[in-house]
Parts: structure tokens; sequence; C-alpha cells
């Protein structure tokens, strides 16, 4: 499990194993849009302030992977402990 902080409505959830970004921000009354689900459309990406992504999209590129700014939140998950997310 790790921890994603929402910077823009104060609001800090946890996200358990076998659940997605996505699926705890959709939950938690957090519309964000989506449509593949499988990583390889864009459509669910999120801004990332702060924390480590652990990429496991097919959308982005290797050099946009590395740049750690943009998270697919239907498939990617974080290393570290806790993401700051820009929504
Ligand atoms: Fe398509 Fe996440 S919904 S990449």
């Amino acid at each position: 499990a790790f921890e994603i902080a929402l910077a823009r409505s104060a609001m800090t959830l946890q996200v358990p194993a076998g659940r997605t970004i996505l699926q705890v921000l959709q939950e938690n009354g957090v519309d964000l849009p989506s449509s593949c689900e499988q990583g390889a459309c864009g459509t669910c990406v999120c801004g990332v302030l702060e924390g480590d992504v652990a990429h496991q999209d097919v959308y982005l590129s290797a050099s946009e992977h590395a740049a750690n700014d943009r998270i697919m939140t239907c498939v990617s998950r974080a290393k570290s402990a806790r993401l700051v997310l820009d929504i």
C-alpha cells in the first residue's frame, strides 16, 4: 500500500494492493477521466508533484517516465511511500 495526497483538495488516500489509484480516486468522489484502463491511451493522466512513480503504462516514453512528472493512474503505482498528485 502507499499513500496519495491530492494537492488541490487537501485529501490523503490509501491505495492498497489490488486497487489502482484511479479506482481509489473514483471511490472517493474524485472524477478523473479514464478510458482504456490498461495504461495505453493517456486519458487518466495526472501530474506528480512529489514522490517516485513505478510506471506500468505503455503510453509514456522512457524519457517521460524518467521525468517522473506524470502518472497514468489506471495502472502505475508508487515506489515511494507517498505520491503528491496535482489534482
Ligand atoms: Fe487509458 Fe489510463 S485510462 S491510460
